[in-house]
């Protein structure tokens, strides 16, 4: 669809495409003081997952956010399926097929599940095309369908991602940015929203998903990018940062030598390990 023959960065990649759907060369940004992101390179395989993991603060809330537009770089290109996202608009990058889901909870509470998932078309002109986003995403998630009527404050941590995730879906995005989708919630309830990712991606999504829960991200992601003072440390498969020893040690809660005591956090990730 997009062909370039740009390469996955570190190893085959285990996604279904080989194109990449997004690739930044030499990203510099911040806030108006120093900078948080110094010349990251870094590409992002189509139609697979990939995690962005590091400590707090390294940056990769700030990397998702200068991708949607919300930041402007001082240097440095962003390319979504070739095309430069330079000079853009968040509302035109949306346009252009890509989502963020931020960090924090973003729904109104105050309004019913549906209507916030139909907010996320909001920009769809054709009220039936709209209706039928709303069954496409419904049906993919039955839950979101189930609690139609209930104001979105009233669900759970858990259940208002899957809201988010959901509403994400109306403008039928090629790409979609998660940013800590698991934070606060529980490992079980973690299994439901990661699960929901893994079913957006069947359905040909392409995700970069970033996580503090480091070890729960990577295995559910076919690519890994270790983000370090807002410089990429490392990329590789997923598994390749799992199973590499000091990276594993840093960030994946103490992979190499286990301490006696509970297991930190084994799927369910180790709070606090990369602070
Ligand atoms: N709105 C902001 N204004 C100024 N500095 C910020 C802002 N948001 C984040 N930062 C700083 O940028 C750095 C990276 O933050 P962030 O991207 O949120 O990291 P992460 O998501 O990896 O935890 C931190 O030093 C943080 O204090
Ligand atoms: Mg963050």
């Amino acid at each position: 669809m997009h062909p370039t023959r740009d390469q996955a960065p570190g190893g085959p990649p285990a996604g279904a495409s080989h194109d990449p759907a997004l690739v930044i060369e030499g990203l510099v940004c911040g806030y108006g003081g120093g900078d948080v992101l110094h010349d990251v390179s870094l590409s992002v395989p189509a139609g697979a997952i990939t995690c962005v993991v590091g400590p707090n603060g390294a940056g990769k809330s700030t990397l998702l956010a200068t991708i949607s537009g919300l930041l402007r770089p001082k240097r440095g290109t962003i390319k979504l399926h070739g095309e430069s996202l330079a000079g853009k608009s968040p509302r035109q990058i949306l346009d252009m097929g890509l989502v963020h889901v931020q960090q924090n909870h973003s729904l109104f509470r105050d309004m019913t599940v549906r209507e916030n998932v139909e907010l996320g078309g909001y920009i769809l002109r054709d009220h039936a095309l709209l209706l039928r986003r709303r069954g496409y995403v419904e049906e993919m998630f039955p839950q979101v369908a189930q609690w139609a009527g209930q104001k979105a404050g009233s669900l759970s941590g858990g259940q208002q991602r899957l809201v988010e995730f959901a509403r994400c879906l109306m403008l039928d995005p090629s790409l979609v940015l998660l940013d800590e989708p698991s934070m606060g919630l529980s490992p079980k309830v973690l299994r439901t929203v990661f699960d929901a990712a893994r079913l957006m991606n069947a359905q040909g999504k392409t995700i970069l998903l970033v996580e503090q829960n480091a070890r729960a991200g990577l295995r559910l992601s076919a690519h890994g990018i270790v983000l370090e003072n807002g410089r990429v440390r490392l990329t590789g498969s997923g598994r390749e940062i799992l199973e590499h020893p000091e990276i594993g040690a840093l960030y994946l809660g103490g992979a190499v030598t286990r301490a006696s005591g509970p297991a930190p956090g084994d799927g369910g990730g180790a709070p606090g390990a990369a602070h």
